[in-house]
Order: structure tokens, then C-alpha cells, then sequence
């Protein structure tokens, strides 16, 4: 109908893709078998029937899992340039694309391996991307410091870093050293918080990491003032509905606070987080939180505008996209 008919033509921005979220089952096996890799998993069947997670940790194990198939810098360009067209066809017009160099580096595979197969699938892409650069939270600050380090030779093939992994017990405060020397050298920051972990964590991405925009940030709404300082900074939050169901922050989209968070004012963007694990790439998102909750066309307007408005590119090109 109508709506659904301006979700998805509409053009917009995607700011919160984990690359490595975006390896369908097909493709893990078939660069299973291009590499001579064993999976767990008999058949693409078999795999996807265990994405059933209870929290994040559970779809966590899964993911690293299978990112073990990515050994060669063609297999980072095919998922890449997988993850494009599907967004292409989305009519986005513009992602902030995550990696994880840690989750191959500690595989043997080389930093330079990862980050040249993804960025060159970017630069071949039919529309703009960028990307951001994630540490581990659940690996140590010297681990994240080295890894920046690394990435220094590859400084002009990124924009910025974040923060993933699992969060609770691991607060952006552990990560203030490499943030700070990440901000030195020019590069964006965002940091996940108050996905699982409590609004605590977000107040100290934003004090401490001094990041520009928060990740999930859905528990923000169990702080009043936090709330009310996040609308008045108007600090972007990327919120993922389908990755919020799936690992069980909300029970059913129909109690998904996407509504609440617009109603505060809050500068809200609609994201797929890990699409080929949750069940759709970002037009799926809007059309699953839009089918659930009372959401209207200038709701729909609203977050379009958001996701370019939160996007790290400058003022010029912006408006060319908007
Ligand atoms: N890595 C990939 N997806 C993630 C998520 N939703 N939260 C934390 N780390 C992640
Ligand atoms: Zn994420």
C-alpha cells in the first residue's frame, strides 16, 4: 500500500551494518567450500535453523562462527558487494559500514586482507559508503590500541571507529585510551551502549568515549534525564527494530519503543544491524516496525531525514542526498 510504497522507495541512509552480519548462509558455504573450511553446519538448512538466539551473546557465537569462512581478500569484496546491491535495492543511498578486524586478525588473517576486499567493494559500489572500524569490547583496550595501530597504514580507507561485542560488563570507560588517541588522529566515533547494558553506559560513551552517536541507545528511556539531554544535543541513535526482537530486548515489535523514542524527540535512525542474521536488510526493518507500531508518513519522512542528518558526511553532500 501507500506507506509501504514510500518506506521503501524513499532514499536514505544506513549507519549501523556490521559487514560481517550481512554473510548470508549460502554464501558462508560456499566460501566454505571455496577455502576448504569445515563448518559445524551440514547444510545452509542446518545453519539457519540455529538462529535462534536468546540474547546477544548466543547470536554472538554464531557470528564469529561464521566469519571463520572469510580467509581471502575476494571472499571480504563478494560479501561486501553482496551487502550493496541488497542496500542499493533498498534505496539507500548511503552506509557507514562496521568491520571487525579483530575477528580475523586473531584468525591468522591479515588486517590488510580485510579492510582492502571491503574497501574496494565500496569503491565499486552503485551508490556511497563508507567505513567504521569496531573494537572488540570483550577483548582488552591493549588489544584495540594495537589494532589501531595497525590500522594506520589503511588511515584513508576508514572514517571512524566503534565499539561492539558483547556489552554488559564491558563499559565504554575500559576503551577511554584508545578513543582518545582515535580522536587525535581526526577519526569519527561511535560506540554500541544501551543495547543490553543500562543507560549508564551510554552517559559514559557520550563523557568518556565522547562518541557522536550512540548505537541501539533503546534503554536511553530508563533515564529520564538522559533522554532529555540526548533530545537536547539531538545525539543519533541508531536503532535496529528486527536485531531488538530477535535478541530479545523487546518481547514483539509491538512493544519495540521506536514510537516512544521519535515522541521524545530523540534523532532516531532505522538500521539492519546484521541482516542476513535477523531476518532483512533495512527496508524490512522499517516495514516491521512500521506494521507494529502506530507509525504514520511523516514518521517514515522523519527518519529518512535522520539517517542522512546523522551521517558522517559534510553539509554539502548532504543536501545533494536529501
Ligand atoms: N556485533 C554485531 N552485531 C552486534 C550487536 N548488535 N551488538 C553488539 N555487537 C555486535
Ligand atoms: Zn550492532
Amino acid at each position: 500500500e501507500r506507506l509501504r510504497k514510500l518506506l521503501r522507495n524513499m532514499p536514505k541512509a544506513e549507519l549501523h551494518i556490521h559487514i560481517e552480519g550481512s554473510l548470508e548462509p549460502e554464501l558462508i558455504f560456499e566460501l566454505a567450500q571455496r577455502n576448504g573450511v569445515d563448518l559445524a553446519y551440514s547444510s545452509v538448512e542446518a545453519l539457519r535453523e540455529a538462529y535462534a538466539f536468546t540474547d546477544l551473546q548466543s547470536f554472538l557465537d554464531i557470528y564469529y562462527a561464521g566469519a571463520s569462512v572469510l580467509l581471502k581478500e575476494q571472499d571480504f569484496y563478494d560479501m561486501t558487494a553482496a551487502y550493496l546491491a541488497r542496500a542499493h535495492a533498498d534505496n539507500v543511498r548511503h552506509a557507514e559500514i562496521f568491520f571487525d578486524p579483530q575477528t580475523h586478525t586473531a584468525r591468522g588473517v591479515p588486517f590488510e586482507t580485510a579492510i582492502n576486499g571491503i574497501w574496494r567493494a565500496c569503491q565499486d559500489a552503485p551508490l556511497s559508503a563508507s567505513l567504521i572500524m569496531c573494537f572488540l569490547r570483550h577483548l582488552s583496550e591493549d588489544e584495540a590500541l594495537a589494532t589501531l595501530e595497525e590500522s594506520l597504514p589503511f588511515r584513508d580507507k576508514f572514517i571512524g571507529v566503534g565499539l561492539d561485542s558483547s556489552e554488559v560488563g564491558h563499559p565504554p570507560e575500559k576503551f577511554a585510551r584508545v578513543f582518545e588517541r582515535a580522536r587525535a588522529l581526526g577519526l569519527r566515533l561511535v560506540a554500541h551502549a544501551g543495547e543490553e547494558g543500562p543507560p549508564a553506559y551510554i552517559e559514559s560513551a557520550l563523557d568518556v568515549l565522547k562518541v557522536e552517536r550512540i548505537d541501539h541507545g533503546v534503554r536511553s528511556l530508563e533515564s529520564p534525564a538522559l533522554v532529555e539531554r540526548l533530545a537536547r544535543e539531538q545525539m543519533a541513535l541508531t536503532v535496529c527494530p528486527l536485531s531488538n526482537i530477535k535478541l530479545r530486548v523487546f518481547d514483539v515489535m509491538g512493544s519495540h519503543n521506536l514510537r516512544t523514542l521519535l515522541d521524545a524527540n530523540l534523532a532516531v535512525t532505522v538500521n539492519s544491524d546484521d541482516p542476513a542474521y535477523f531476518g532483512g536488510y533495512v527496508n524490512e526493518n522499517y516495514f516491521a516496525a512500521f506494521d507494529a507500531l502506530p507509525l504514520d508518513e511523516s514518521h517514515a519522512r522523519q527518519l529518512a531525514r535522520n539517517s542522512f542528518q546523522a551521517a558522517f558526511v559534510d553539509p554539502e553532500r548532504k543536501r545533494a542526498f536529501l
